[in-house]
């Protein structure tokens, strides 16, 4: 749209979503007598923050307008994170909900924050002549723009760049734009991501200027022949030219395109005829009427195509890029621009409902991924975009979805060079329009099938295809996430097939409106392929196999999310990987999600903090639902990586671990079954135990190893080693897990509390001594607990002469008792141990997420992994062998050496177990919101597992720990290990 003078109005008028825009343009560069015209507009600004519309300063963009009392902003940054408004986080609902009464488009004036920004800037003089404009890479979220007190333009869509033409305003010397952002516009309806809330400029502001003959836009098309040798380049330009240039007067263009080494394959004049190739023309037929086009400019396409033979394809395995300039000629021959831009030869189809990449089966070993920085919030910059790139290529990961936004270009770049597959997803979220409190409730759902809407809708697809077509990374498109349907994203789909057929369209909202009354077959064309996002490995499968009723084609099934890291998760992703060896429609999914999103903050003890959803003083917000990453928000990678790693391996990869897994744990336990029978023969040269039978305490003593049974606390309450104590009170049973967000979102946390209450309160029901004789000493102590009746734990200490003591944990259980967490022999140390090492396997592990563990001896210092959320960690399961090492002021007590740390060494009786050592107790872990909620340590809490609940990863509002990983409370569990003498 174009106007002279800006209006209020158009912030809840969808169908005003620019005015005087310039057209959305590829991403490329231009250099003119090899220099780059551009001139970033990024740092300090001058700003004022006003709480609601009403309150901003009305005329700030004048080019007198006082400033005094504005103060400065960084740009590219947000405003919340800057000292002024509110941070907010929520997922679904609305920002604003049960705070103003609203329904699409409206906003409230009162909670509408405005960011008044200045700059001032000197216009190169070298650019006077020359076409400059002004390009608003992302802006939250919505924006008018003036230059020198004239009013140049408006724009929405937060997520892809906003260009306008500055020529007119501009003067030799000291210029200034004024930008007034607002918070809120029908936009926001528009952006209703599961996200942080913020806005501001948020991303760079870069001016640039044009030389009268100009590419607006490039589009080098690189088609890969069936043959895989043959590389087709058909590019596609849009040029302008100075005003009153005669039609008939035609550039023309010299393009080289060079190989991944830099060898020129290709030299060549191209003249440059008028029109585009076959595709692209179409996009007039996308039902808005009216596409911005670019002023003077015609569309051109070199008369031949390019051939490039023998070509090397793109891939993720080897993601050749081929660099083509471009030098463009005006009609006289005079060189006028030169563009550089790298390109990759490859080719997606689907074939017979099997999404392929040149030919081969294309399977996603994908992660979605939000922009994030725990400093700077969504405003992330090249080294935040490189470490997530070196994250993602080190553990196999080979795809991302761009949930939900496009990202910042040199993400692209970056993809194309380390061959990730990217499904581009655009700006588009109305999650809270159709789904309330997790049901599907569509009754004011947008855009659904609204005319009022589709002009936006369709910008945004294409400002976010216009950008990014040349990346080889892109291998779909996507309309955007949880919008529901309706013909606005069916015109949207239809948008981006008729517009580059060379990519499938990916959509998930299709599957939920199936069963809705607004459910039409039509929406099923709007993805080419089944996209659904935390579906059960069995609803997967039931597609898969085609039995599960769906109608419409066969597609590949992709999973657009699975596997919702939040927390402690990532338990089960088996399941959904060995589906992939079975069929070949499976085309693989991408986990939710990279990086937890949370912020550094100061807590209110002042201490430096990661923050979440509610801990800024937001209400409504949705707490810690955003930290789901597999990687931390700092950036480092959370325990279950090593899965991850994993099971995104080639097979021959997974092959070659899983035997030295196996391999390396067979090999130890046939070491320790020696030795225990080499303990055995030796034990008969050992002394005899001594025992000391007292009133309230039972002593027993194999060499240096020293137990103390006690009565009054119904276990040992000493075991000493080399003179070292290692026991704080008698070991008791553990029947519950701090809670992990998987746990609580299904419910299971509830359903098991009474496992709480026995945890924290058990009863000794009996303890008695077994066996008493000179070589073998048994004491046996039960306990059992009101809150869930007629289960029982039982501990047996078994002291041998000359072999240390066998400790057994048993778990009778009984009927009608909700599932148990976990089971073992919980024991604490007198204080911190310094290390603890064990022989099994790397990493935390749990029964439902081991296989990425390597098997080894490995140490650690007890610690509790940074889970944004404190719950249940630490664990390791499949162990063999298990050693405290060191404590403060144990090294007077150690016999084995001066200054040597006291080691207390258990090794497993026949079968491994699980433990965990850490330094807050399970109850702790419970009750803390933040890590630094938790106590200062002064013990070791040390565990040892015979039964561990999974933890799960379907999702985490409602799925539980898939069967096999349950632990039924009518089962027994058993628990041997053996503590060693030395
Ligand atoms: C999905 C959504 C994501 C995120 C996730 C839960 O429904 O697409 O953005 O909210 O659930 O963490």
């Amino acid at each position: 749209m174009h106007a002279t003078a800006p209006s209020l109005s158009w912030l809840t008028e969808p169908a005003v979503f620019e005015v005087n825009r310039l057209p959305a343009h590829s991403d490329h560069h231009w250099r003119v007598g090899g220099r780059e015209l551009a001139q970033t507009l990024d740092g300090a600004w001058r700003f004022f923050y006003s709480p609601r519309i009403a309150d901003r300063p009305s005329d700030f963009w004048r080019p007198d307008a006082d400033l005094s009392d504005f103060g400065t902003i960084t740009v590219p940054g947000h405003i919340e994170l800057q000292g002024y408004g509110q941070i907010q986080y929520v997922n679904t609902q609305y920002p604003w909900d049960g705070l103003s009464a609203l329904r699409p488009p409206e906003i409230d004036a009162d909670r509408t924050a405005v960011g008044s920004y200045v700059r001032d800037f000197e216009l190169d003089p070298a650019w006077a002549d020359m076409r400059t404009c002004v390009s608003f890479q992302g802006v939250e979220r919505a924006f008018y723009l003036w230059c020198n007190g004239s009013f140049v333009g408006y724009a929405e869509d937060s997520f892809t760049p906003s260009d306008f033409d500055l020529t007119p305003y501009l003067h030799p010397g000291t210029n200034r734009l004024a930008v007034e952002v607002y918070q809120h516009a029908s936009a926001s309806w528009l952006e209703d991501q599961d996200m942080f809330r913020f806005f501001g400029i948020f991303r760079p502001v870069v001016l640039y200027a044009k030389p009268a003959w100009h590419i607006e836009d490039l589009w080098l098309r690189a088609e890969l022949d069936q043959d895989n040798a043959t590389g087709t380049l058909r590019p596609r330009l849009v040029i302008s030219a100075p005003e009153g240039t005669p039609a008939d007067a035609l550039p023309h263009a010299h393009i080289t395109v060079a190989d991944p080494t830099g060898t020129v394959e290709l030299a060549r004049s191209c003249e440059l005829v008028a029109g585009a190739n076959d595709v692209g023309e179409e996009e007039a037929d996308v039902e808005v009427d009216e596409l911005p086009t670019h002023p003077g400019a015609r569309t051109f396409r070199t008369a031949e195509e390019l051939r490039i033979e023998p070509v090397q394809c793109w891939s993720h395995d080897a993601p050749a890029l081929y660099t083509v300039t471009l030098a463009l000629y005006d009609p006289s021959g005079t060189e006028v621009e030169s563009v550089s831009y790298r390109i990759g030869f490859r080719r997606v189809e689907i074939i017979d409902g099997v999404l392929t990449l040149n030919g081969d089966r294309l399977f996603f070993r994908g992660v979605n991924r939000h922009e994030w920085s725990p400093t700077a919030g969504r405003a992330i910059g090249i080294d935040d975009m490189r470490r997530a790139m070196e994250t993602i290529t080190r553990n196999n990961i080979n795809a991302v979805r761009t949930s939900h936004y496009p990202n910042q270009t040199p993400w692209y770049d970056l993809c194309d060079e380390h061959g990730i597959y990217l499904i581009d997803e655009a700006n588009l979220e109305t999650h809270g329009s159709w789904q309330k409190l997790g049901r599907v409730d569509p009754t004011w759902n947008i855009p659904g099938s609204d005319p009022i809407w589709l002009p936006a809708v369709i910008d945004r697809a294409r400002s976010m295809f216009e950008r990014d077509k040349n990346h080889a990374s892109v291998v779909m498109w996507s309309c955007g996430n949880e919008s529901f349907a309706g013909e606005v994203i069916a015109a949207m789909s239809r948008y981006f097939h008729a517009s580059d057929p060379s990519r499938p369209v990916h959509y998930e909202g299709v599957f939920p409106t199936r069963g809705h009354e607004s459910h039409r077959a039509a929406w099923e064309e709007i993805s080419d392929v089944e996209s659904r996002m935390y579906a059960s490995p069995a609803e997967v499968r039931a597609y898969l196999e085609g039995t599960d009723g769906t109608p419409g084609p066969r597609k590949p099934f992709v999973l657009c999310e699975y596997m919702h890291d939040m927390g402690n998760s990532l338990g089960g992703m088996e399941d959904y990987l060995r589906l992939g060896a079975e069929f070949p429609q499976f085309a693989g999914g991408f986990i939710w999600d990279f990086m937890d999103q949370a912020l550094w903050r100061r807590d209110a003890l002042g201490r430096r903090a990661l923050g979440y959803g509610g801990d800024f003083g937001e209400r409504p917000s949705d707490y810690a639902f955003s930290g789901d990453g597999i990687v931390f928000a700092d950036g480092t990678e959370k325990p279950a990586m090593q899965e991850v790693h994993y099971w995104y391996a080639n097979e021959a990869t997974r092959a070659a671990h899983d035997a030295q897994r196996d391999g390396a744990a067979e090999e130890n336990a046939r070491r320790l079954a020696e030795r225990a029978a080499e303990r055995r023969t030796a034990s008969d040269l050992a002394g005899d135990l001594v025992v000391v039978e007292g009133d309230v305490n039972l002593g027993v003593r194999d060499g240096e190893l020293e137990v103390l049974f006690s009565w009054a606390e119904h276990g040992p309450v000493s075991i000493k080693l080399n003179g070292t104590e290692w026991l704080y009170r008698a070991p008791r049973p553990a029947f519950w897990r701090a809670a992990t967000e998987n746990d609580r979102g299904c419910g299971f946390a509830e359903r098991a509390s009474a496992w709480l209450a026995a945890d924290a309160n058990p009863r000794c029901i009996d303890q008695q001594i077994e066996e008493r004789g000179p070589r073998r000493v048994s004491v046996c102590y039960r306990f059992a607990s009101d809150a869930v009746p007629g289960a029982e734990a039982s501990f047996r200490y078994t002291v041998e002469a000359g072999c240390g003591m066998l400790v057994e944990a048993e778990y009778h259980g009984a009927p009608g008792l909700p599932e148990l967490p976990c089971f073992g022999l919980r024991l604490a140390t007198p204080a911190p141990v310094r290390e603890v090492v064990w022989t099994g396997l790397s990493g935390e592990t749990y029964p439902d997420r081991w296989r990425g563990g390597r098997f080894g001896r490995w140490s650690e210092e007890p610690h509790v992994p940074p889970y944004l959320v404190p719950q249940e960690c630490g664990c390791h399961v499949r162990t063999q062998e298990l050693e405290l090492v060191g404590m403060p002021g144990s090294e007077r007590c150690d016999r084995g050496g001066a200054g040597a740390a006291a080691r207390l060494r258990a090794v497993m009786e026949e079968v491994p177990f699980s433990f965990s050592a850490l330094p807050v107790s399970a109850l702790e872990l419970e009750t803390a919101d933040h890590r630094e909620d938790l106590p200062k340590s002064t013990h070791t809490h040390v565990t040892l597992y015979g039964a561990m609940r999974g933890v799960g990863g379907i999702d985490s509002w409602g799925s539980d720990v898939t069967e096999p990983y349950r632990l039924s409370s009518a089962a027994d569990y058993r628990l041997a290990v053996r503590v060693l003498r030395s």
